[in-house]
């Protein structure tokens, strides 16, 4: 395991970022991590407009990565990481395309990282974390785009034991969130007005909860949502608004409540050592809690390591370190033929 300094670049959806990461067998640092934020720019339109994220990422990319390389420019890394997939297309390529100027101008390795498997990266890049990592590893992924449990045997050996077969658990709080007239993205807003409501006050399902397999469901959530939230629109103010409360902490205790209870299951079934929580709803600090407990209590010997709240949002630090994961694994591309793949699975 040689020491690194990688250059990372993620453009696969509405964050720019740019990071260069240190890593070698015993440490690892970041020292340099920019992320752009396009959110102000799609809150307008209610979600992300592909053609607009990826006209945003061209000036950004080139800004962010000018900023982290300064003064030493081509000498302020040894090797390149670029998200590859999965992602909007030509958001994608816009990263991937400095990345290969670079690697050519540069002579240094590049190499294509999956944006997923840097959302796992991110639990590793916690010190305390890493000293708890022994495989097998089970990951819950959870973002606006995927909801995940992945089996990890070791670095690069992944198998995808559940997801979702319609909505991602992001989506499901940002589409219910628009339905209750709430900006995007509506997991942060949901959460917030959940501290104030009552998550009894109503009966929402639990999707595939009974359901032997691992895979989850969320998208009967939304219609759940709207036909419960219906009434209360044309309702009196004030205690629509309270009702508001109640059913985003209702809908958030139900995500929870499935997430959580086939992270359980799953962590039983594989008899991992460690359970990683990644991806932008690991933010949620319901899903943070009652997850870490139900597997204090229920597997007593097993690690539970999420990510770092600065790197659950999409960043470059944690696919520098999956670049690092796959450089080890002397895993590299030709910036000749790199590519975008949009749909790539880990
Ligand atoms: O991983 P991420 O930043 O981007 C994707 O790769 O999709 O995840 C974004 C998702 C959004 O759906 C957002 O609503 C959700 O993460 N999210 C939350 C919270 N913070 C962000 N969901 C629930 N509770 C939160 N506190
Ligand atoms: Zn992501």
């Amino acid at each position: 395991m040689k020491a690194l300094r990688i250059l990372g670049i993620e453009t696969s959806c509405d964050e720019t970022a740019v990071s260069i990461l240190y890593a070698s067998k015993t440490k690892v640092i970041v020292e340099q991590d920019f992320v752009s934020s396009q959110v102000p720019i799609h809150q307008k339109y209610g979600g992300v407009v592909p053609e607009v994220a990826a006209r945003s990422h061209v000036p950004e990319t080139v800004s962010l990565i000018t900023q982290a390389l300064g003064k030493k420019g081509m000498k302020a890394f040894d090797a390149i990481a670029v998200t590859s997939g999965p992602g909007l297309a030509t958001a994608l390529r816009v990263g991937i395309e400095a990345a290969r100027v670079l690697a050519w101008l540069s002579g240094k390795p590049i190499v294509g990282v999956n944006h997923l498997e840097g959302h796992l990266a991110s639990a590793w890049l916690n010190v305390e974390n890493r000293k708890l990592w022994k495989f097998p590893l089970l990951a819950l992924i959870v973002s606006g785009g995927h909801t995940e449990l992945v089996l990890m045997k070791h670095f690069g050996k992944y198998r995808i034991v559940g997801q979702t077969r319609d909505d991602a658990a992001g989506e499901a709080f940002d589409k219910t969130a628009k339905l209750m007239g709430l900006p995007y993205p509506g997991g942060p807003q949901i959460a917030k007005l959940a501290l104030q409501g009552d998550a009894k006050a109503f009966d929402l399902p639990r999707p595939m909860m009974k359901d032997p397999s691992l895979d989850f469901s969320f998208s009967g959530l939304k219609t759940a949502v709207r036909i419960a939230w219906e009434p209360w629109m044309k309702g009196p103010v004030e205690r629509r608004d309270q009702a508001k409360r109640d059913l985003a902490a209702s809908l958030q205790q139900a995500i929870v409540d499935v997430l959580v209870d086939k992270t359980s299951r799953a962590t039983k079934k594989y008899k991992v050592k460690g359970v990683l929580l990644v991806g932008g709803v690991s933010a949620n600090q319901l899903l943070r809690e009652t997850l870490g407990k139900a597997l204090v209590e229920q597997f007593p010997g097993v690690a539970f390591l999420p990510s770092d709240r600065k790197y659950i949002t999409d960043n470059a630090a944690m696919i520098a370190a999956a670049g690092a994961w796959n450089l080890w694994r002397r895993k590299t591309d030709d910036w000749r033929k790199m590519d975008a793949k949009p749909e790539w699975n880990l």
